[in-house]
């Protein structure tokens, strides 16, 4: 068993990491094969992707990588490349036209420091930046084990996964329906949205992390497992925070998803029942580690962390 304390030097380390990374990703030079990198563009990259975050999708990148024997430096830069993914979509999702928000990781959103345009270019740059990194040659010597963390980013970011999600999400607030009310959506179909939106990044950060160590395909499958039971809990206790923390704690709004009629497991189970479902998801999730060591207590603590958290 890993303590907290030990989790959290852990966590800091790795994000310490990851912002180094992200720093040298998103410097000014200016790398073969482009022209120049606009200043106010790289600022706005820059302003979104440092200095915030939990940075939770590369750690578990990172830690299932070490988990199956893998070595840190490409899993770091692969992470890296999640990371940039997730923040576009943070950028794009406080837009004024999708949940239109001004705080976000106890600052404001990146529409409201610089300006609408500017926010959607960032984020078009961020995720074009993010497949430019997972392919370079540190991530992994062996260009198959490359192409297949690419086309994995692709399939977990993509129309079939976190953007697929948030249109869905969207979709259940009412925005297409001819009398713009909210959609009553069944159980599943949340479960369903939320494994896109949200669930699709943060288990692909789980199965990365065994590709790139060239885990077996046991391994390859237990950590998807882990990682998808994860993220279903995760979006759960994000919903849960919505209506149980203050915007301060959690550095964005609180208390709007369900003014907007946003599709939760709270407003479909209650607060107690979306608790009780995500104890349960964090419970799969822990038997999918069943397999693994205490070479997988760090994913273990990342767990108790997810379900725990107060921001
Ligand atoms: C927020 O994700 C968006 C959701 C998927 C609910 P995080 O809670 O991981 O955000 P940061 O990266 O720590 O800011
Ligand atoms: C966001 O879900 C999911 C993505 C950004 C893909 P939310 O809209 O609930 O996230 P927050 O609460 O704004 O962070
Ligand atoms: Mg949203
Ligand atoms: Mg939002
Ligand atoms: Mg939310």
């Amino acid at each position: 068993m890993t303590d907290m304390h030990a989790f959290n030097a852990r966590l800091g380390a790795v994000a310490d990491r990851i912002e180094e990374t992200l720093d040298r990703l998103l410097s000014d030079r200016v790398l073969p094969g482009e022209i120049t990198r606009p200043t106010r563009l790289m600022g706005a990259l820059r302003y979104s992707a440092l200095g915030g975050g939990k940075r939770l999708r590369p750690f578990l990148l990172v830690e299932s990588a070490r988990a199956c024997g893998g070595e840190e430096a490409g899993a770091l830069v692969a992470g890296a490349a999640l990371e940039l993914v997730h923040c576009y979509s943070l950028v794009h999702d406080d837009l004024p036209a999708m949940d239109d928000d001004d705080m976000r990781r106890g600052r404001p959103t990146l529409h409201k420091a610089f300006d609408e345009a500017t926010a959607i270019l960032a984020g078009d740059g961020m995720l074009t930046l993010a497949f430019d990194a997972m392919a370079s040659e540190i991530v992994h010597p062996d260009p198959a084990v490359r192409i297949r963390l690419v086309a994995g980013l692709a399939r977990a970011s993509g129309v079939g996964g976190m953007v697929g999600g948030q249109a869905l999400d969207l979709e259940a607030e009412g925005r297409n329906s001819p009398d713009g009310k909210p959609l009553a959506l069944g159980e599943e179909e949340i479960r369903m949205l939320q494994a896109m939106k949200t669930g699709a990044l943060l288990a692909f950060a789980t199965e990365a992390g065994a590709i790139a160590a060239g885990a077996s395909e046991e391994k390859r499958a237990a950590l998807l497992a882990f990682g998808k039971a994860l993220g279903a809990a995760f979006q759960i206790a994000d919903d849960i925070l919505d209506v149980e923390a203050d915007a301060a704690a959690m550095g964005k709004a609180t208390g709007k998803d369900a003014d907007r009629g946003k599709a939760t497991l709270v407003g479909r189970l209650g607060l107690q029942g979306a608790k009780a479902e995500r104890d349960r998801l964090a419970r799969v999730a822990l038997e999918a580690l069943a397999g693994f060591g205490p070479e997988a207590d760090m994913l273990r603590a990342a767990l108790r962390f997810t379900v725990e958290r107060g921001h």
